[in-house]
């Protein structure tokens, strides 16, 4: 598919990996253009549940815009970049796969943009991450004005942007950014960890429960509690719910098969 992403499967788990850490992971078009291109394929895949998102090398997960592809494009090209980015990002925050990023290094702009799509995030603690883009001229564009403020409030999210500052892997530990640190020997076995626990729970039930909370948290609470309510119905019509049941009875792991 490309050379921009390396796609490692084992179960229903898959490792994809930026392979440009000469550019410390930066976003050019190809990778772009990659990366929509497997979460495309990731949406029809029904034995994938778990995707865990890291960069090549120990300096940086994505250090956001190729800046020197940038100085490059056209204003057309940078328009057209940063629609397809949107609509990856899209695909990945409403995709039916748990998106973990594992932030081995420095998540920068459109990095930590890309970061903030995803569902989990676990940073080394070298990592450093920002949205620098005020200081260039610029402000976030794929979702960072959005999405920051509606993981850690309004404040907090004004504090980075506003500020351009970079942080590490403890503030943003500390601020909700990230959910947990690692060492960065430890940074891939405890990503996978957590895949993996993620993974054994049922396919549908994480599905709906990514749609709920991701969907309820723009609407009044009646509505978000009425879109919670819709989407536990879809659950008990499952046969995954069946079997969870009768493995309870039988004091034994289910055996989910996304049904
Ligand atoms: N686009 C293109 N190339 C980039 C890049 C980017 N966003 N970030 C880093 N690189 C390139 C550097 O130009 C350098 O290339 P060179 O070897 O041809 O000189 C190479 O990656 C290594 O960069 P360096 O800064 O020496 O690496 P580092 O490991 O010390 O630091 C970063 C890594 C990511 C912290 C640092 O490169 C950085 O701050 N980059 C800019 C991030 C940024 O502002 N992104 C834009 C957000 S809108």
């Amino acid at each position: 598919m490309g050379t921009e992403l390396r796609a490692e499967r084992n179960g229903p788990v898959e490792i994809w990996t930026i392979q440009g850490e000469a550019r410390r992971n930066s976003l050019t078009g190809a990778l772009v253009r990659e990366l929509s291109a497997r979460v495309a394929a990731a949406a029809v895949d029904g034995t994938l549940r778990v995707v865990v998102l890291t960069g090549a090398g120990a300096r940086a997960f994505c250090a956001g815009a190729d800046l020197k592809e940038r100085a490059r494009m056209s204003a057309e090209e940078v328009h057209a970049f940063h629609a397809a980015l949107r609509d990856t990002l899209l695909g990945i925050e409403r995709g039916p796969q748990v998106f973990v990023a594992a932030l081995n290094g420095a998540a920068l702009g459109g990095g930590l943009e890309l970061a903030l799509a995803c569902d989990l995030r676990v940073a080394a603690e070298g990592a450093e991450l920002g949205l620098p883009e005020v200081s260039l001229g610029i402000i976030p564009g794929a979702g960072g004005t959005q999405r920051l403020p509606r993981l850690v409030g309004v404040a907090r999210a004004k504090d980075l942007v506003l500020t351009a500052r970079r942080i590490g892997a403890a503030e943003a530990l500390a601020m909700g950014v990230v959910s947990r640190i690692a060492s960065a020997a430890r940074l891939m076995p405890e990503a996978l960890a957590l895949a993996e626990q993620v993974a054994r729970n049922a396919p549908i039930s994480l599905r709906q429960a990514k749609l709920a909370i991701d969907g309820g948290l723009h609407l009044p609470l009646e509505e978000a509690l009425a879109l919670e309510n819709r989407l536990y119905q879809d659950c008990l019509a499952s046969k995954d719910r069946v079997e969870a049941l009768r493995a309870f009875a039988e004091k034994r792991r289910p055996v989910f098969t996304g049904e």
